[in-house]
């Protein structure tokens, strides 16, 4: 679950790089790349990776401590909060492309805000909830979450380089390895 949150961040982090890059220099970003990024985080982080903690750690621990409860729907309210940056910024990008002279700066800060968002979230998930599933779940039931997350094939989790990484958003997007 750490490693899922910290791609999500990586990737975001390298959207807002690549936006305050071109904004800086006053050149039209790559498009390409940043869309294979906006892409893999709404197909990966905003739709497995948030419905997999959800499915598998949410349900169970609102189920066996429902002291809990107001915590968990703090974190789903966190997840749609995070599918609503994940549409702004989509949006931005692609008013940007079209020509729209304010969707850069735009585009720019929603990644920054969203990236902020992201980390108080993933925090918030450690301090809050990470010792209360520790001791809720058996060991076999870990064993299960895990075979489960790890089932899913994350093109960022699953690269073992940076090239393979670059590769797996490029065919994401449909554009052909370089
Ligand atoms: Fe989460």
């Amino acid at each position: 679950m750490a490693d899922q949150q910290r791609a999500m961040s990586s990737v975001l982090l390298a959207v807002r790089t690549m936006a305050r890059r071109a904004l800086r220099s006053a050149t039209a970003p790559d498009f390409l790349q940043l869309t294979a990024l906006v892409k893999y985080v709404e197909r990966f982080p905003e739709a497995i990776h948030q419905l997999n903690e959800e499915k598998l750690l949410f349900r169970t621990l609102e189920d066996r401590q429902p002291a809990l409860a107001r915590t968990v729907a703090r974190f789903r309210r966190d997840h749609a909060a995070m599918k609503g940056y994940g549409i702004r910024l989509r949006t931005a990008l692609r008013y940007w492309q079209q020509g729209d002279p304010k969707a850069g700066p735009l585009a720019a800060n929603v990644a920054n805000d969203y990236v902020r968002y992201c980390r108080q979230h993933a925090r918030a998930e450690r301090q809050d909830l990470l010792s209360a599933a520790l001791r809720t779940f058996s060991r076999e039931e870990w064993e299960q979450i895990d075979q489960a997350l790890e089932s899913v094939v994350d093109p960022v989790l699953r690269s073992r380089s940076r090239q393979e990484c670059a590769t797996a958003l490029q065919k994401l997007a449909g554009r052909p390895a370089a």
